[in-house]
């Protein structure tokens, strides 16, 4: 659904840009007061300094929506999410309060390959609802597009259903987020393929991505690649495979152990690597280089009690960081945006201003998307978060709370209530 807004009186805060931003440029932003924003049949038309039209009938055929004492911004990307899977992993996380690691348990035959069990368990309707719940969540706290991916299935029918599940999501014509899914076959070596990992990888390659991309069901495929899952060799094999077949490329990059991953995602190209807390200096210029969006999930290093990834270096390098959330049932059970600015600004050191572009136009841009969202200008989607307050220092200020007062889809005004 789309619609025609009219925003005056607004404090517009924005990055600006089709591309992702770099370096330094992330710390710029378009701040206006006194701005209206019209939108169109979704997109958006005007952006600049009140004009006065709105009292004179020209927008009678537009929703009004007066902004005065509060921020305007780009609806927010979460450009890095598990969010289709069933069951939960509450006792693995108490296992790890008492000390084992995430890679302990998931050794011991637990973390992926368990909510692999509880998802091949689950019908399309029981995924599908559960992650509209969270999809509501999201939004309420101003996402507008997310990233979801596959993996939990690790077999073909059930891989291709966790990616039916976010098709059907994204033709629900009143949906508040659009959905750009991700193949990741290759997020764990499911116990059928146990101690065979290329075979497994073998089967991927030959069995299942053919599918994904017959049915256009994925626009990008992801791996695992971390000591012990997906070797450096297999995800390369695996990733190259994918460009052929049309695959945008990710890549979970070093997360647990310094492995290379960021120098792979560069090597091949890809759009983005993730994760990245123990990402080298040589794989930190290889991305700014490349100009692979380096995304980086403040949550789960927090849950994971693990030291957070080098963002203020990563900028400093010129790279383009993207902020998400990673929303997954075992390493990061939240999706929480408030938390996300909170910890890049106070233990990632990123300036607010670099946090907001990281969680706008360069998660847009980890999806392929800067063209189309990620920042309030003409000709991009009508998607915006508006702030209870006038100061968008608040994003992290106000500590892991919502500040969202509503969100806007399309042209589409939710409120939050
Ligand atoms: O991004 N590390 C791999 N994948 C997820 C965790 C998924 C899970 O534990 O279920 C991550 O952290
Ligand atoms: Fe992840």
């Amino acid at each position: 659904m789309t619609e025609n807004l009219i925003i005056f009186n607004a404090r517009l805060v924005t990055p600006q840009g089709f591309s992702a931003r770099k370096g330094k440029e992330m710390g710029e932003l378009w701040i206006m007061d006194n701005a209206t924003i019209e939108v169109t049949d979704g997109l958006i038309t005007y952006v600049g300094p009140n004009r006065g039209e709105e009292r004179d009938g020209y927008y009678q055929h537009y929703w009004h929506y007066n902004a005065r004492g509060r921020c305007v911004l780009p609806g927010f990307v979460d450009s890095h999410t598990h969010f289709v899977f069933g069951g939960e992993r509450a006792e693995e996380f108490g296992w790890r309060l008492r000390g084992d690691s995430y890679m302990d348990i998931m050794r011991r035959g637990g973390g992926i390959v368990s909510t692999v069990k509880a998802t091949r368990a689950c019908n399309h309707i029981q995924l599908r609802t559960h992650a509209e719940t969270l999809l509501k969540r999201m939004s309420q706290m101003g996402v507008t597009t997310v990233e979801g991916k596959s993996g939990y299935g690790l077999d073909k029918n059930t891989e291709l259903e966790m990616l039916r599940v976010m098709r059907s999501l994204n033709h629900d014509e009143h949906r508040r987020v659009d959905i750009v899914p991700t193949f990741l076959g290759a997020h764990a070596v499911p116990d059928e393929y146990r101690g065979r990992t290329d075979d497994y990888v073998d089967f991927l390659i030959r069995e299942v991505m053919p599918q994904v991309r017959e049915h256009g069901l994925a626009e990008f495929c992801d791996v695992f690649c971390e000591e012990g899952v997906f070797s450096i060799e297999q995800s390369r094999r695996l990733l190259t495979a994918a460009r052929d077949m049309g695959f945008g490329l990710k890549l979970h990059a070093d997360e647990i152990v310094p492995l290379g991953g960021a120098e792979l995602a560069a090597e091949l190209e890809a759009v983005s690597a993730d994760h990245l807390l123990h990402a080298s200096d040589a794989g930190i210029h290889a991305l700014a280089e490349q100009g692979t969006v380096a995304t980086l999930l403040p949550l789960t290093a927090f849950a994971l009690r693990e030291p957070y990834a080098r963002g203020r270096e990563m900028i400093d390098a010129g790279c383009a960081v993207a902020l998400a959330t990673d929303l997954n049932p075992g390493s990061c059970f939240s999706g929480s945006i408030p938390l996300t600015f909170a910890l890049a600004c106070i233990y990632m050191h990123l300036s607010i201003e670099e946090a907001i572009t990281a969680l706008t136009l360069n998660g847009a841009a980890a999806l392929g998307r800067a063209d189309r969202i990620g920042s309030i200008e003409v000709g991009k989607q009508g998607d915006m978060v508006v702030l209870n307050t006038d100061n968008y220092h608040f994003l992290t200020y106000y500590i892991g709370m919502n500040c969202v007062y509503t969100t806007i889809k399309g042209g589409v005004i939710y409120p939050n209530a």
